[in-house]
């Protein structure tokens, strides 16, 4: 039976640690870092997240400001906010919530934001320094993933480790942050032949597919430590559910992540680290 990593227990940790760290960084900054979030419209999914990031930054002492516009704003607005904030020295750290509305092209818009204050870390910028080894803000669920393995005592040197997704969000960057870690990385997609064969002789298998209760089992070697990325709904119970069928891997792995639980409040944690990191980095600037 597999030991499940807490993300709730470590991002508890974490948030501790970073907000004994805010009342220095005001004394000697003479403000505290200071976050900006963009929520255009109502979608349900990105409401709950925004609120999960507000929640955060108010446990840990971060300055958190939220944007809400509709769905009707054009592009141009949108443009002229992210220049707006790009300009305003208390700001330090810039989010956009994805998804965004189909008329608004999202590559445009992350293009915007200045690279110093992309606390996604999916600026162009900030996407080649992370492939070509500079120093960077780091995607935060890709960095949520290797805290999570770190924080279980997981090797991933020399281990295999197959990432079921190539999304540039999640997907790309997670196997890059294994093989930086000496992984031997397999990234499989939706055309993969033989998935199961290859899932199956990973050590490390990080789901991150999109689709409910996706990795089986039988896709699961004996001993492997399994990282869950999902959020979706179970079609059957309506619940939130990862991409993992937890109730049965769990059987056959040694470590497992839960959803919800797991990633999510990595994700949010490392959300609240690099807007720390961003601030420090514009103060010493
Ligand atoms: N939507 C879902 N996850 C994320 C994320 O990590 N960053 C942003 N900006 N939008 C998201």
């Amino acid at each position: 039976m597999a030991v499940v990593i807490s993300g709730k227990e470590l991002a508890l940790l974490k948030r501790e640690n970073m907000a004994k760290t805010i009342p220095d960084l005001l004394e000697k900054y003479g403000r505290v870092p200071h976050l900006a979030v963009v929520l255009i419209g109502d979608d349900a999914g990105s409401i709950s997240y925004v609120r999960g990031k507000e929640k955060g930054c108010n446990e840990v002492g971060i300055k958190n400001t939220t944007i809400v516009k509709g769905t009707d704003i054009t592009e141009a607005k949108l443009l002229g906010l992210i220049d707006e904030l790009n300009q305003d020295d208390t700001v330090d750290a810039i989010l956009v919530q994805l998804p965004l509305p189909k008329h608004i092209d999202s590559d445009k818009i992350i293009n915007a934001i200045d690279p110093l204050k992309d606390v996604d870390g999916f600026h162009p910028r900030n996407v080649a320094s992370l492939y070509l080894n500079e120093k960077c803000i780091l995607p935060c669920t890709p960095k949520g993933v290797i805290a999570l393995l770190d924080y279980a005592g997981i090797e991933i040197k020399g281990k295999n480790a197959c990432v079921i997704g190539r999304s540039n969000i999640v997907g790309m960057p997670v196997a890059k942050l294994l093989l930086d870690r000496d992984a031997t990385v397999t990234i499989c997609h939706s055309k993969t032949e033989n998935l199961k064969e290859i899932t199956s002789k990973a050590d490390i298998l990080i789901a991150a597919v999109g689709k409910p209760l996706f990795v089986k089992e039988d896709m699961v070697k004996d001993g492997a430590a399994v990282i869950d990325v999902g959020v979706n709904r179970n079609p059957e119970t309506g619940k939130l559910c990862g991409d993992v069928d937890f109730v049965n891997v769990k059987g056959k792995a040694s470590f497992i992540t839960k959803v919800p639980g797991g990633v999510g409040p990595m994700t949010i944690t490392c959300l609240l680290e690099n807007t720390i990191e961003c601030f420090i980095k514009r103060m010493e600037k």
